[in-house]
């Protein structure tokens, strides 16, 4: 696992450690999370069109219950500010099926990577966590390529009142695990320079929305192809 400089700071003065919650927990996290959330990332990544040779850049991978879900023909760099979480992730990554993947600590929200430098941007049940959902969400847009895909797995308040109300009643019990129920997703995406595409759940009763956004390309722009598409367009 490469370091990165605005990496975790626990333990580290001044430096501000957001996931506490997630490091503490991370002993346990699998046994709790991973039979519903490995199988939901699984799926909606493997409904992407993810071309050879794509770059993937996935937002708190935490114990990397997503790293068998991705292509080998893509290269995916997966982030996450625990180091407790990481090293579970490490710990599952197998140098050879998940050569592809790559694991690093940072912040989200000061990714280290330039604009536009990924085909796809994933963050799966982080972006409520982290302490300014819209500031992670405006990275991911900055740090993806003009007509890029952006991917979210996170629950976001319901459009209907009197759903939005019940779930609001489990907001104290959620915020135990670092995240609230009264997120808006037009509030996240407001400025933020993505289209919707899609937002479906993958059953009806699931708190969980999968959002599928698309970096806005001024019209006339070159799409800046890469791996098999740049191949074909030679
Ligand atoms: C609920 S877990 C989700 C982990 C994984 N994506 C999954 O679906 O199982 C949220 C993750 O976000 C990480 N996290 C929280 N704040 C972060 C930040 N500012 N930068 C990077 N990762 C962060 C936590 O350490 C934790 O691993």
């Amino acid at each position: 696992m490469k370091a990165g400089n605005t990496g975790n700071g626990a333990g580290k003065k001044g430096v501000p450690h957001h996931s506490r919650i997630y490091s503490d927990l991370s002993g346990v996290y699998d046994h709790v999370f991973m039979p519903i959330f490995a199988r939901r990332i699984e799926s909606v990544v493997a409904g992407l069109d993810i071309q050879s040779n794509a770059r993937v850049l996935e937002v708190g991978v935490g114990t990397g219950l997503s790293l068998d879900a991705y292509p080998p023909h893509c290269r995916v760099t997966a982030i996450d500010l625990s180091t407790e979480m990481l090293a579970r992730a490490e710990a599952k990554r197998d140098p050879w099926q998940h050569r592809h993947i790559e694991l690093r600590q940072m912040d989200a929200l000061a990714l280290e990577f330039e604009d536009g430098a990924f085909d796809f941007v994933t963050a799966f049940h982080t972006v409520t966590v982290v302490p300014d959902p819209r500031k992670l969400v405006a990275e991911m847009a900055r740090v993806c390529k003009p007509g890029g895909q952006i991917v979210i797995i996170n629950h976001f308040s319901s459009e209907r009142p009197v759903i939005r109300a019940f779930v609001d009643l489990a907001d104290p019990l959620t915020r135990v695990l670092g995240w609230s129920t009264r997120l808006r997703l037009g509030d996240v995406l407001q400025g933020s320079g993505l289209d919707l595409e899609q937002r479906y759940k993958t059953s009806p009763f699931s708190l969980f929305t999968i959002v599928e956004a698309r970096k806005f390309q001024p019209p006339g722009a070159a799409t800046q192809l890469r791996g098999t598409d740049q191949a074909r367009a030679s």
